[in-house]
Formats: C-alpha cells, structure tokens, sequence
C-alpha cells in the first residue's frame, strides 16, 4: 500500500477508470455546483450502497461514513425500509394532497421529539428551517434571527452567513456566504459566539429585536460533547428575555440519541427542525414545536399565521420509509448504546494514536458523529479551528479512499447502525495510516 500522497493518487487513477469518464463526460453537462459537496478527494461515483458500504462505478468498495450526510442511521438498503418503499409504490407514490401515510411519521415525531404538540412535513432540511424562521417571525412580530458562529442550518438565503473572520469572538459580525445573498438580509442576522457567555448578553441586549435564537443540537462543524450546559443556559435566557429558542435537529434528530439533542441534553426549546433520519434515507423536512406556535401554519388567516406549502411535502413514500426507519430505531434502543461505545472507541483510538505519535491533528465527536481536525489543542468553537494544515487534510482524506474507507468532502462524517466492531477496527486502522503517512511525509506545517 503506498505511502506519499503521489503513490495513492496515482493507486485510486488506476483503480477509478469508469469514475474518471463520468467525471470528464459530467463537465460537458452538469455542473457540479449543487452537488459541490459530494466531490471526495478524488472523483469517484457511487453506483450502489448495501449496509454499510457503497460501490463506486469500477466496482471498488468503499466503507461509508458520509452514509448519505447522516441520513442512514440503519445503513444502505435496509430490509425494513425497503419493504416499506415496496409496499407503497404500487399503491401509487404522489398524490399532492394528504395521504393515508402522514400519520405514522407524524405520531413517532411527536412522540420522540420533547418539544413536538404539532408536526409540519416538508422537503428537507433547508426548507425545515427557513420555515422555522418564518413562523417566529410570524408568531413574535419581530424579523430578527440570532444564529451561532459556525452554524449550518441549510441552503436558504437567511442561512447563508458565516463569521467575518476578522470581527472579535465575543461579537462575530456576519459576513455573506458567496454572492447573491442580498444585503439587506444581514440585518435581520445577529451572529452570536457559541459557548461562550457573551451570547447571552447579545440577547438581552436585543431581546426587542429577536424572532428566535436558533442552534444547532450539536454544531456539526465542531462537534462538543458538552454542547448540554451551553443549550440549558440558552433555554433560560431566552425565556428571561421571551424570545422563542429553536433546536436545529437535522442532523442530531434521531442521532445522539432517539430524541436528539433536546433528549440526550436535557433541553427543551419553543421549536425544532428535523430532516434526514426522518425519512429513512427520502428527502424530507420536519418542524416541531409548542402548540401555539405551531398556530400559524394553519394558514395565513391565522394569528400570525404564514405561508407554507410544497408540492411533495408528506409525500407518502417518504411518510412510509421515514415511519420504517423511525420505528425501527424506537423498537431497538439498544442501537444508540451501541453506536454510543463504538463512536468513543474510534475516537480514543485515533486521538490517542495521534497524542503516541505527536501528529497534530484530533477527532471531536458526539456519539456517533464526528470530524476530523488536522492541528493539536484545544477546540473549543469552530473560530479555533485554524486550517493551515490543509495539505495534511486533502492528504489524510485521499489515503483513506484509497484503502476503502471513504469520509465525505463535508468532513461531517457518521456511524450507523451496521458499522460494527470489526468495520471500525477497519476504520480506526485506515485512519492511523493514513494519519502516520502524511505526517510522515511532512505535510503538517504547524
Ligand atoms: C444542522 C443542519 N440543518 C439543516 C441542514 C440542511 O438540510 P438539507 O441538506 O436537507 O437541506 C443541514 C444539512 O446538512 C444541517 O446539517
């Protein structure tokens, strides 16, 4: 197996012909824009997944720890899920209108999600959350939305800020994600610093102006295992001050525990939105959230009430995928425990592989999510992740693919449920090596 960066660029070329083609016939046609986070390291192209694997089109098998960006807490093709899927389509798989299918998704949601009175079914993350935007501003009068240096809440205008790098910690000024994000939107945006306490002076200090305080469950850019204590003072003040507080359960829904991020930290916030794990690998969005709040999607004649919609929001073969993956994991508790133990042990082995080694690089995560960082200290936010070692990254990563563990360009990087003991013993080997080969090479600069 090779060793410098050269060798396995050169190893996966040879082994990735077919990729290689589609990569050059794609350019002629699709842009890769929208799918920009999907690129790896190198260009390969899945063409089929089976628990906890994908297949790229040369045939190569791969260990999947993008596991579709978090969605596949039960791995590639499921049985349960599949026979649901089966069971729907001849049934037809679209109507528009409410189907039979809503109410099963609808009842686990309520049941699991701490804050959910009232559930709304919607397309996907983004849309999860530019809802949940909407309906404060519609419920407290007021349009302003405080979100936290480092967040990511999806793909929609009002979400595309991030920290000017250059503005203080304590008072992160929002800086515009690319262009065509307009301008006037970065009033409405109060970046606040996350876990530290000089948010909770920004809110108090513009209670007046605020819609919602939204947070991620856990930020999946930096991955704090005691992100718990910061969410409860959040819940506290944004009571103090009524503005309503939000919970961004995409990824952390049915993740770090059955009941997210609010169950494993004991929190409970006005609303939260979901997407995938809920629809058991189909495109899906979900808002939960307190009774009265939840009011003003029943249309626009209601007190506060907004504008929702979607041609295939609750269509109903998500609805049955989502209520087979969703109800498998409620029948089967024992898979949090297990994907708990497992997550721990490939982090301290690798954290402890590299503080053996001296390499200066650490994995932050939160049971069964987490990110690798290429420099050494202390963590706290994603303002101390610094970047210089990108060489050592780019590095890590395409030596991991080419020896079959493939993580995604996002860095996000997931267990699931059929990831065993043996496939993270695969894993945490492939992490070493890799690790051991680019600081060998000397592509750690700092
Ligand atoms: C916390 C969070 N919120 C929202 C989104 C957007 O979800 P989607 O990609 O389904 O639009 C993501 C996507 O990864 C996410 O991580």
């Amino acid at each position: 197996m090779s060793a410098t960066i050269a060798q396995a660029r050169a190893e996966l070329e040879a082994k990735t012909q077919q990729s290689q083609q589609i990569s050059l016939d794609r350019a002629e046609v699709l842009n890769s824009g929208l799918a920009a986070n999907l690129e790896m390291p190198h260009p390969v192209f899945i063409e089929r997944g089976a628990g906890c694997y994908v297949f790229d089109a040369d045939g190569n098998r791969y260990i999947d720890t993008s596991i579709g960006f978090g969605l596949h807490m039960l791995g590639h093709v499921h049985p349960v899920v599949e026979a649901a899927i089966n069971e729907r389509v001849p049934k037809g798989w679209m109507f528009g209108i409410h189907s039979t299918s809503q109410m099963k998704l609808a009842h686990l949601l309520q049941e699991a999600s701490p804050c959910a009175e009232r559930v709304v079914f919607c397309n996907t993350g983004s849309e999860a959350t530019m809802y949940a935007f909407r309906a404060a501003r519609g419920y407290s009068g007021k349009d302003k939305i405080a979100l936290f240096d480092g967040f990511y809440h999806g793909a929609h205008d009002y979400g595309m800020w991030a920290a000017d790098p250059q503005s203080p910690l304590q008072a992160p000024q929002a800086m515009p994600l690319g262009h065509g994000i307009p301008h006037v939107l970065q009033d409405l945006t109060l970046l606040l610093p996350y876990r530290h306490p000089a948010a909770f002076d920004l809110i108090r200090q513009h209670k007046d102006e605020l819609a919602l305080v939204f947070v991620e469950g856990v930020q999946s850019s930096n991955p704090q295992p005691q992100a718990g204590e910061f969410l409860r003072e959040l819940q506290a003040v944004c009571a103090e001050c009524n503005v309503l507080f939000g919970i961004d359960e995409v990824i952390t829904g049915f993740r770090v525990a059955y009941g997210g991020a609010q169950q494993r930290f004991d929190v409970l916030p006005d609303i939260a939105t979901y997407g995938k794990v809920v629809g058991g690998g189909l495109p899906v969005g979900a808002i939960t959230g307190r009774a009265d709040l939840m009011e003003v999607f029943t249309g626009i004649g209601a007190r506060g009430g907004i504008f929702s919609g979607g041609t295939f929001s609750g269509n109903p073969l998500t609805m049955e995928a989502g209520a087979a993956a969703v109800g498998y994991l409620a029948d089967h508790p024992d898979i949090y425990d297990a994907l708990e133990r497992r997550g721990d042990r490939l982090a301290d082995a690798v954290n402890g592989f590299c503080s053996e080694r001296d390499i200066p690089a650490q994995m932050k995560h939160v049971g069964s999510m987490f990110h690798m960082f290429f420099q050494g200290g202390a963590l706290n936010s994603s303002r101390d992740a610094h970047g210089r070692n990108i060489a050592a990254e780019k590095g890590f990563y395409l030596h991991c693919l080419n020896r079959g563990v493939l993580v995604p360009g996002t860095q996000r990087a997931f267990l699931s449920a059929v990831h065993d003991d043996g496939v993270i013993d695969t894993i945490i080997e492939v992490f070493c090596e890799s690790l051991a080969d680019v600081h060998a090479e000397g592509l750690f600069v700092d």
